[in-house]
């Protein structure tokens, strides 16, 4: 039976990305519409969408449309534009006084506003559009007060009544915690006891934590992510909410998308290979060393990264671990990344120093993450915490073997290779330790200089099969089992 479902995101690719999420998102939708699902999207109309590049139309009932929240009145539209390489309809919200911003998320005091708006928009369109959804299913702070707004906000229409909410996290770093002096924006008249109180009273209101109370089920985005989230240590404070929700907390792997990400049409390549036909990855390696400068021999192994450059993503492990490898191994280094500056500036001070050996790219470039996808030999996550990650999945398709730490999603999508079996597809280490890193890429060195290995772990990696025709039914059973549940109670 075709569901109804309703999707709410601050990212969807290609229209609007900075990172995995928006990837994720793009992909599911573009799955669930491909299975025969009556799904729509809502996004803000970021200044940064070309409108020009996709084809639209103005939605007429919803046009000029009034919205208050607690102090704050604003005007929308809705132009509705069809997802590229499907015909998924994604509702774009059209309010340029808050999203025409230099970039999609800002650090202005408003910054709750914004998405609490693209949560209540989501939900009012629904309504001008007379629209029923089975399954409202949001995503991270930006839209995790959508299952508690249909408790109390909307509580009392009738269209909501079948509706089930999901609440995917695809990571908890992140929370959109704002002053408890800015309530009034949340609206909830009588439903404010709903709200945390003992934070209320210390003063703040945690986004995140109230779609974790809420929703009817919360997943994220892999198994070991939902068992780490649990503790302490990965936890960022939410591990007592998250173990209350017990089996209504799962873990799903991400897919991947490999229309998009795949060596034999990869729209960024000059050249295609697959399995039988690694010699044309080695002509990539060779070009792409030659366009970033370093001296890389056909034995020399490049080593790729392709990351947000956060306190997540390991990136102070790198910078530690790199000058003894790049300075005692045959290996050179391609880094793309951009975020936070003092990353930013150590990794262009190794680049300084390793001149041939090192190249770091600042910023954000499609088309250079596909090519070091393609050419490198290695591909590095040493992150402290991964929910899941993608580019390890997209790493291995391409037949780069993944260095990672054993954590999240990276635990869950690389096999260590047991050079006894000729088993496994990727190279793992735990303690987050430079020492440690160092010693995975030098057992991947080592496992490099031995082809009859090396050939087993590549091809073992480019046959595993992490596609969303396998992860989405993971959605569509969720869904399927939620839509049959009686209702939580209404406020
Ligand atoms: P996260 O969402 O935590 O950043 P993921 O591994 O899930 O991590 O997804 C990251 C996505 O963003 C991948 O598609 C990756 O290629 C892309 N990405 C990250 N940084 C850059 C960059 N500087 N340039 C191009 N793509 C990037
Ligand atoms: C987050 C996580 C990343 C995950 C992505 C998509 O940004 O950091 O691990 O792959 O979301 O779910």
């Amino acid at each position: 039976m075709p569901l109804t479902i309703c999707f709410v995101a601050s990212e969807i690719a290609p229209l609007a990305k900075t990172g995995g999420l928006a990837d994720v998102t793009g992909a599911l939708i573009r799955y669930l519409h491909g299975a025969g699902h009556d799904i729509r999207a809502f996004l803000p109309l970021y200044s940064s969408i070309d409108l020009d590049s996709v084809a639209t139309t103005a939605v007429d009932a919803l046009h000029d449309v009034p919205l208050e929240l607690g102090p704050h009145r604003y005007r929308y539209s809705v132009v509705e534009a069809r997802l590229p390489g499907s015909q998924a309809p994604v509702y774009l919200i059209d309010c340029p006084a808050l999203y025409a911003r230099g970039r999609l998320y800002t650090a202005d005091p408003d910054e709750h506003v914004r998405f609490l708006a693209l949560t209540r928009v989501a939900l009012e369109c629904c309504q001008r559009l007379g629209w029923s959804p089975q399954i409202l299913h949001c995503h991270d702070w930006h839209t995790a007060f959508a299952p508690l707004f249909v408790r109390t906000i909307y509580g009392w229409d009738r269209l909501f009544q079948p509706t089930r909410s999901v609440l995917t996290l695809h990571n908890v770093g992140y929370q959109g915690v704002f002053s408890a002096a800015a309530v009034d924006d949340l609206q909830l008249g009588g439903g404010r006891y709903l709200l945390h109180q003992d934070d209320l009273r210390a003063g703040f209101i945690n986004s995140l934590k109230h779609g974790i109370l809420y929703a009817d089920v919360v997943t994220t985005v892999s198994p070991t992510y939902a068992r780490e989230i649990r503790t302490p240590e990965y936890g960022m404070g939410l591990e007592q909410v998250l173990r209350a929700r017990g089996d209504s907390l799962v873990g799903i792997l991400n897919g991947v998308d490999y229309d998009e990400w795949d060596p034999r049409v990869d729209r960024y390549l000059p050249q295609h290979y697959d399995a039988g036909r690694l010699a044309v990855k080695g002509d990539l390696k060779g070009q792409l060393a030659a366009r970033l400068g370093l001296a890389c021999g056909p034995r020399t192994v490049l080593a790729g990264v392709v990351t947000r450059l956060a306190a997540q993503k390991g990136v102070d492990l790198l910078i530690d671990a790199l000058p003894t490898v790049l300075g005692s191994r045959d290996v050179a280094c391609a880094v793309l990344g951009s975020g936070e500056e003092p990353y930013e500036r150590a990794l262009g001070a190794l680049d300084r120093a390793f001149p041939q050996r090192l190249a770091f790219h600042r910023g954000y470039s499609e088309e250079l993450a596909h090519w070091i996808e393609a050419a490198s030999d290695l591909f590095v996550m040493p992150s402290r915490y991964e929910p899941c990650g993608l580019n390890q999945m997209y790493s291995l398709r391409y037949g780069t073997v993944p260095v990672v730490r054993e954590t999240g999603g990276l635990a869950d999508s690389v096999q260590r290779y047991d050079p006894s079996s000729g088993a496994g597809t990727g190279v793992l280490f735990k303690p987050y330790t430079p020492e440690a890193l160092q010693s995975a890429l030098g057992a991947a060195l080592d496992l490099y200089a031995d082809p009859s290995h090396w050939t087993r772990i590549v091809r073992n990696g480019m046959t595993q099969d992490f596609s969303w025709m396998r992860q989405g039914t993971r959605y569509v059973e969720l869904y399927e089992r939620l839509a049959r549940l009686p209702p939580a109670g209404r406020a």
